[in-house]
């Protein structure tokens, strides 16, 4: 029997109550299905203990995480503390440090889900995210601070190597899909180096996919794209910052921030990869019993997909769209269901 040994980081906000939700219904799955077994160990990694201590990860906290399988994720983001100092406290270090360069997000209108889109039943998307470089390097600095003429530069890092991995991802997983096309978004017209590079490697990469059929969009029209024809779309690959955008664009056009799941994928399998939910601590709804735990058991859907635990994957799948078709729904898909009771719903049926 396989045992697979998981991080849980449940962070801050409704991280604690949507990944206590997800170990839940994972450990069912695994109990289910005779031939797998999860060893589950938790970390405190938060902002009050950042408060109190001074770190979010501890002295060899990243070293000890490396020994995992995969790291599962809740949120991390508190009102005290400023939010570049708590994202680049836990979850960059984890995602730049374990090279979790391809950041995978898919977007589909579950079942008994209300998209804003008259025709949102043609969304089935996946937004492949850059996920160590470009917008989001950290490279740049402030001088002349609190002076009128301080200067702030943020630049923007595209290198042969990253920009190439993660095209290549990205036609490999459109060549899995039954539609087989790739949409390369760009802003190459007013960003004439990094963005430039980007499209040059995606072409040539691209003649190593015959089969895979590949369109060009720049940013702001694929909006209107995705808005007014998203049948026209299916694997999208943009970089760290726009997918960033589009990937929240994406779940709410699918009815919900509150289902929407994402793998920050280490492909080579070098280092753990780690999967979370993409929306984050939401404070305003904390500790209330609200949460909607769908994005967390669809990242855990995900999660066991890449442990190689298909079947059980799809079992989960199921099981949260049987769940969402009966309309058991928390308060942001317009219900009155609890995080408990949509947890129960997914355990009755993984329990049967
Ligand atoms: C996401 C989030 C993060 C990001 C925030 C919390 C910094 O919006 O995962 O999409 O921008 O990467
Ligand atoms: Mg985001």
């Amino acid at each position: 029997m396989n045992t697979y040994r998981i991080a849980a980081v449940p962070g801050d906000g409704i991280g604690v109550e949507v990944i206590a939700a997800g170990v839940e219904v994972l450990e069912a799955l695994a109990r289910r299905s005779g031939s797998f077994a999860l060893d589950f160990k938790h970390f405190d990694w938060n902002s009050d203990n950042f408060v109190k201590h001074g770190h979010y990860i501890p002295d060899g906290g990243l070293e000890e995480l490396k020994t995992f399988d995969s790291i599962f994720f809740g949120a991390v983001g508190a009102l005290n503390v400023p939010d570049h100092v708590s994202l680049w406290g836990l979850r960059l270090p984890i995602c730049q440090g374990f090279d979790q360069y391809a950041n995978v997000r898919p977007a589909r209108v579950l079942p008994g889900v209300k998209s804003p889109l008259h025709n949102g039943q043609d969304i089935d998307w996946v937004v492949i995210r850059e996920n160590s470089e470009g917008e989001y390097s950290g490279n740049g600095g402030r001088v002349h601070r609190g002076l009128p003429e301080e200067v702030a530069t943020e630049v923007s890092v595209f290198t042969r190597v990253g920009v190439e991995r993660i095209h290549r991802f990205a036609f490999e997983l459109a060549r899995t899909r039954p539609r087989k096309q790739l949409t390369l978004v760009t802003k190459s017209n007013a960003q004439r180096h990094g963005m430039v590079l980007w499209d040059e490697v995606f072409h040539e990469v691209a003649k190593d996919f015959p089969d895979v059929r590949i369109d060009k969009e720049l940013v702001d029209a694929v909006t209107t794209r995705m808005v007014l024809k998203p049948g026209t779309l299916d694997v999208i690959v943009a970089t760290n910052l726009h997918a960033d955008i589009l990937s929240d664009l994406a779940a709410a056009l699918s009815g919900s921030l509150g289902i929407a799941p994402t793998a920050n994928l280490n492909p080579g399998k070098q280092f753990p990869s780690m999967f979370e939910p993409i929306h984050g601590s939401a404070f305003d709804i904390t500790g209330k019993g609200v949460a909607n735990p769908i994005a967390t058991f669809w990242t855990a859907a995900m999660m066991l997909e890449h442990l190689g635990e298909v079947q059980a994957a799809r079992q989960l799948m199921s099981a949260i769209e049987a769940v969402t078709e009966a309309g058991v729904h928390t308060p942001d898909l317009g219900g009155t269901a609890t995080t408990r009771q949509v947890t129960d719903a997914v355990l009755d049926l993984l329990n049967r």
